[in-house]
């Protein structure tokens, strides 16, 4: 088993986060799995971290946000024989609107995305992890999993369910030799490649952090044995003070400084 050839896995590859994981894992040297709805984009990325690096990079075509995704994914996995000793559950959409006025189709997908399909892959993946005594697990949650946030109130659901259940993960497979990294970004600066000239980007309490920063000070606490990562002081100071307002106010404090989505 010590010489099977191990993959590093990244779902949501084709653009954001998870391209820049790809990148970085690329030029250490792993070999990876990416995943992701966009097949060209993947290819192209695929193409470009096989000839700048020389490694391996498998491409997966998969919708995440339906139902047993995770299991597909998993089956899609042992079929081809890649065996995956990290894995990124980085896939995830938000959406800034009234409850009411999000489809529920929509918000049934964000949370079959971002939590069902992160359980079902982990499940799947975590017992050859454990059997080898090493392996790597980076869940990315988000700063709006500190506290529910009206008008992405699902969105903040989602990324609770995360963190909670990375942390809890963490400390039960620890003595197992698996490693679990919970990512809590703020705002994440727009890659220049994906600038929307036309979109105009209100500034955020915590700033921006960019793409390369946030994946650095993953793959370090990964190096490190695992942890929660919340990129950025000011965020760190929020995560912080946020424990010493009352949960029966906190949503009501911030519906009072936020403007409604039009
Ligand atoms: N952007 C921020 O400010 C911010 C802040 C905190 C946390 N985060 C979290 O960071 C992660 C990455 O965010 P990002 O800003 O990099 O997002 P992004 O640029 O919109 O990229 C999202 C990635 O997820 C994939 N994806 C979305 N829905 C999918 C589905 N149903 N099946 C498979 N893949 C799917 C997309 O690929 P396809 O469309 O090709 O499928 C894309 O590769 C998310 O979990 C997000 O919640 C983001």
């Amino acid at each position: 088993m010590d010489q099977l050839q191990k993959y590093a896995l990244v779902t949501g590859a084709s653009r954001g986060l998870g391209r820049y994981f790809a990148r970085q894992l690329a030029s250490k040297r792993r070999d990876l799995v990416l995943v992701a709805r966009s097949g060209e984009k993947l290819d192209a990325i695929a193409e470009d971290l096989r000839s700048k690096h020389g490694v391996n990079v498998e491409v997966i075509v998969l919708d995440l946000g339906q139902p047993g995704a995770g299991s597909v994914l998993a089956d899609e996995l042992a079929a081809r024989s890649l065996h995956i000793d990290l894995l990124v559950n980085n896939a995830g959409f938000g959406d800034q609107k009234r409850f009411l006025d999000i489809p529920i189709k929509r918000q049934v997908e964000m949370i079959t995305l971002q939590n069902a399909t992160i359980l079902e892959i982990t499940h799947r993946l975590l017992p050859a992890m454990i059997e080898q005594k090493s392996g790597g697990i980076i869940n990315i949650s988000s700063m709006a999993g500190f506290q529910p946030i009206p008008y992405a109130a699902v969105y903040s659901a989602t990324k609770a369910f995360i963190t909670t259940f990375s942390l809890a993960l963490e400390a039960e497979v620890a003595a197992y030799g698996v490693r679990v990294v919970t990512v809590c970004p703020g705002r994440l600066a727009v890659a220049g490649e994906d600038v929307d000239p036309t979109k105009e980007r209100k500034k955020v309490m915590g700033g921006e952090q960019t793409h390369d920063l946030v994946v650095t000070e993953a793959l370090r606490k990964l190096e490190n044995g695992g942890g929660l990562v919340i990129p950025g002081g000011i965020n760190k100071f929020a995560a912080f003070a946020e424990r010493f307002v009352p949960r029966s106010k906190i949503a009501r404090l911030i519906t009072k400084i936020s403007t409604p989505p039009g």
